[in-house]
C-alpha cells in the first residue's frame, strides 16, 4: 500500500507538558487505528510534526491536525509519497527539543523526503536531520 507523508511546522498556544501529553495520547490512539506513524517535535513555541501512513488514514489525521485549536499557522514543509515508512517507531510521540534543533530540521531540504543524502549545499537532508534527533529516543 502506498505510504504518504506530511511534515509541517505550527505555532503552539500556551501549552504545558501535561497538555501536550494529552494531545499526543489522543493523536496516538487515532493514528493507531488509521495506520499512521510519526513524531512530533516541540521547542516550547513551535511544533514540527512528521506523519505518514495510507492516504485515507493520513487524510483524516491531517484534518484533525488542521482542526486542532491548540496550535495555529500550520505551514506544510512537504507532502507526498514515500517509498517506505521513515518513522515507523511510534503511533505518535513527542520530543522536547531546543529552538535551534527544531529550526535546523525546518530549514533543511524536505524534497522527496529523501534521506541518507546531502542537498545541493552539502547539508544533510531534513529526514536525516530528524533521524538524528529521534535515534537517541529509540529503546530497541
Ligand atoms: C501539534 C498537534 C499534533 C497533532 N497530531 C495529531 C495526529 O498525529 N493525529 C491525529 O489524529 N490528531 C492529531 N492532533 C489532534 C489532536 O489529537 C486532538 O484531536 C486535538 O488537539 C484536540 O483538539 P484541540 O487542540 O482543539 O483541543 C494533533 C494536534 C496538535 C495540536
Amino acid at each position: 500500500m502506498p505510504i504518504r507523508a506530511v511534515a509541517y511546522v505550527s505555532e503552539a498556544l500556551d501549552l504545558d507538558a501535561r497538555e501536550i501529553d494529552q494531545i499526543v495520547t489522543n493523536a496516538a490512539a487515532f493514528n493507531l487505528q488509521a495506520g499512521v506513524t510519526g513524531v512530533l517535535l516541540f521547542d516550547g513555541i513551535r511544533f514540527l510534526q512528521y506523519i505518514e501512513g495510507p492516504e485515507d488514514g493520513l487524510g483524516i489525521a491531517l484534518q484533525r491536525v488542521y482542526g486542532a485549536t491548540s496550535h495555529e499557522n500550520v505551514i506544510e514543509l512537504n507532502r507526498g509519497r514515500v517509498g517506505r515508512r521513515q518513522f515507523p517507531y511510534w503511533s505518535m510521540h513527542w520530543i522536547r527539543v531546543d529552538q535551534m534543533e527544531l529550526g535546523k530540521v525546518a530549514i533543511s531540504d524536505w524534497t522527496g523526503f529523501a534521506r541518507a543524502g546531502y542537498d545541493l549545499h552539502g547539508r544533510i537532508t531534513a529526514v536525516d536531520q530528524l533521524s538524528l534527533i529521534v535515534s537517541p529516543h529509540l529503546t530497541t
